[in-house]
């Protein structure tokens, strides 16, 4: 069977840090708190110049370069965000212009801090049928754009930033091949509440009403989000190991969204990920959404920590509610 095995990872965030003590002065809150409740101490944030390609893009050429590939020989641009460039076209095609993928399709994914493995479980079906060869799948927001800087709910807990991979088909025997092993993604719309930007859209189209209103801003119910997020993430990682006929001890590397150190933790914990296998940087980076499982592969690849063989684990959960997990054999 064909499998899309990762054969480069980039990544690219903004240069600006901004630190707890930094928000201290902004809204009223403490570095302790946020320590305390989110695992978080310092994100990077976009300048105003600056939006999703500034980042996807060079996040996509680290990628190619490390796989030795031509953009043209990429089939398929896959960008993984709710926060693109502008509403339409899609952000996606930008980035294909741009890395000189002059044969690709290309299409952005909008499944919240869960669209990087969407991305990957819909490019795993591009490769399996032989449809592409080469898939560039992106994950990137500049959540900063649609933060209310004046929410401290909210403000201290996303950042920006960009993580690319590039997928290759290979056919190996059966028990010996590497890539993508097994996906499982689900969905529940009834939650959409709990984790939106309500307007902006057709349903609420920018006016001075909704920018009175606020509705331009991210808008979050953390405490009943973070409820589901653990049961959930755990969930679904168990069914993508189940789908890839693995247990919890074969994982080398836990990659998860990094929304929150006590969600990782409590997910950790109930998956029985031996201590110091699951990977973190939500201090560094805050929640960077659909970015933060590509931005921590390609820091712990480039870091030399990944070897052959090794299974890793990717599972996230976000806005729509939408939660999902690949299981991946390096
Ligand atoms: O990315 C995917 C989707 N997102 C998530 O998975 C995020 C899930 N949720 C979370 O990570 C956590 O719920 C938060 C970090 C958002 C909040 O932590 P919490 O422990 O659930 O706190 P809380 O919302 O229950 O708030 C506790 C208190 C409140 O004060 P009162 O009402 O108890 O007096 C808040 O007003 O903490 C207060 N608070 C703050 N205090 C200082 C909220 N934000 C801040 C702040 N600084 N920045």
């Amino acid at each position: 069977m064909k499998r899309g095995r990762i054969v480069g990872t980039g990544m690219s965030v903004p240069e600006k840090v901004l630190t707890n003590a930094d928000l201290e002065k902004i809204v009223d809150t403490t570095d302790e708190w946020i320590l305390a409740r989110t695992g978080i101490r310092e994100r990077r944030i976009a300048r105003p110049d600056e939006c999703l390609s500034s980042f996807a893009v060079p996040a996509s050429r680290a990628a190619l370069e490390m796989a030795g590939i031509p953009g043209s020989e990429v089939d398929v641009v896959i960008c993984a965000t709710v926060t693109p460039d502008q509403p339409f076209p899609a952000t996606s095609t930008r980035i294909q212009d741009q890395i000189g993928a002059n044969r690709a399709a290309a299409f952005d994914l909008a499944a919240g801090c869960t669209g990087f493995v969407y991305a990957l479980s819909v490019a795993e079906q591009f490769l399996q049928t032989g449809w592409a060869k080469t898939i560039l799948v992106v994950g990137g927001e500049v959540l900063s754009k649609i933060v209310d800087w004046t929410d401290r709910n909210t403000c201290v807990l996303f950042g920006d930033g960009a993580g690319a991979v590039v997928l290759r088909s290979e056919e190996a025997p059966e028990g010996t091949e590497r890539g993508l092993l097994g996906t499982a993604l689900r969905s529940d719309g009834s939650l959409a509440s709990l984790v939106e930007l309500p307007g902006g859209g057709s349903r609420a189209p920018h006016s001075v009403a909704t920018l009175e209103g606020g509705l331009n801003f991210l808008k979050m119910k953390g405490s009943e989000t973070f409820k589901i997020a653990v049961r959930s993430i755990a969930e679904i990682s168990d069914e993508a190991l189940t789908r890839s006929g693995l247990r919890h001890q074969d994982v080398t590397w836990f990659i998860p969204h990094q929304a929150n150190r006590r969600i990782i933790d409590a997910v950790g914990q109930r998956l029985e990920v031996p201590e110091g296998h699951t990977y973190v940087n939500v201090d560094r980076f805050g929640n960077t959404s659909a970015a933060s499982i590509p931005i921590g592969l390609d820091e712990l690849n480039r870091a030399g920590r990944i070897q052959p063989g090794d299974i890793l684990l990717f599972s996230a959960f976000g806005a729509g509610l939408t939660w999902g997990a690949a299981v991946v054999r390096w």
